[in-house]
């Protein structure tokens, strides 16, 4: 038992990954796990892999990292995810690569409590509703006997739900949350990555306390323009016309 810090999709941003490490270690975060989603989105992949690699205890793979190392295809990634996971390609040193296509699908941090990317079965599914949850469940229950919390990411919003008996209630994500022995929670601690996102920039990331059985959202300020302005210099991000092509190719592709 400890006190956890869990974060999830850093996508090469190493600004808001240090952001959040710095915040974990001062809230006294004894061991750091990651749902996935290292690399991809943004200009500083090999670095991520390095911070990760000496910082998190626990680490499984995500969608863009079994792309990033030619494990998954293209096929369910929007325009913007394919342009930024080629250059990812092209830019992830050998060792990366090695480290990155040697991470695990699933994880279990300590008795009763697993981690996964996106759904339980599948790396590229969308947690996001109370339905998904459902499905979920039964998946958890059956793959991993005796599971009552599981942490997920993908999704990039930070979401606690709760299940009880047959019912399944969205909690707020504000304070610190009390989990109840007798209930099972799936639990995203939100993104570290926030360049697709409109608001403020802000790391989202997690701590449990499996001692005294709580739960606490945070979110980090960090240095969005200079994410930005190295993803721009460095070729990750997509022009106007360039994404133009990719859905054309696509149709091209769908047809019969
Ligand atoms: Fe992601
Ligand atoms: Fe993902």
């Amino acid at each position: 038992m400890a006190l956890y810090g869990i974060l999830a999709d850093i996508h090469g941003n190493r600004e808001a990954l240090a952001a959040a490490l710095a915040a974990l270690d001062e809230r006294g975060a004894q061991r750091i796990a990651c749902l996935g989603d290292v690399v991809g989105y943004n200009a500083d992949p090999d670095e991520c892999v390095q911070l990760v690699r000496r910082r998190c205890a626990s680490v499984i793979a995500g969608n863009h990292d079994l792309i990033g190392v030619g494990r998954l295809d293209f096929g369910r990634c929007s325009n913007n995810a394919e342009y930024s996971l080629r250059r990812t390609r092209r830019a992830l040193s050998r060792e990366s690569r090695a480290w990155l296509a040697s991470l695990p699908s699933s994880a279990t941090l300590e008795d009763g409590v697993v981690l996964v990317h996106g759904g339980v079965r599948d790396v590229q599914q969308s947690m996001t509703t109370p339905a998904d949850i459902r499905e979920n469940v039964a998946y958890l229950r059956a793959d991993f006997p005796g599971a009552r919390m599981c942490f997920f990411g993908h999704s990039h919003e930070q979401r606690i739900y709760r299940l009880n008996a047959d019912s399944i209630e969205e909690l707020p994500i504000h304070g610190q949350i009390l989990l109840r022995q007798e209930d099972t929670y799936f639990i995203n601690p939100g993104a570290i990555d926030a360049s697709r996102k409109r608001s403020r920039k802000l790391a989202e990331c997690a701590l449990f306390d499996s001692r005294a059985g709580t739960l606490e959202f945070l979110r980090v300020p960090y240095d969005g323009a200079a994410t930005e302005a190295k993803a721009a210099v460095f070729g990750y991000r997509l022009t106007p016309f360039t994404d133009r092509l990719y859905s054309l190719k696509r149709r091209l592709a769908a047809r019969p």
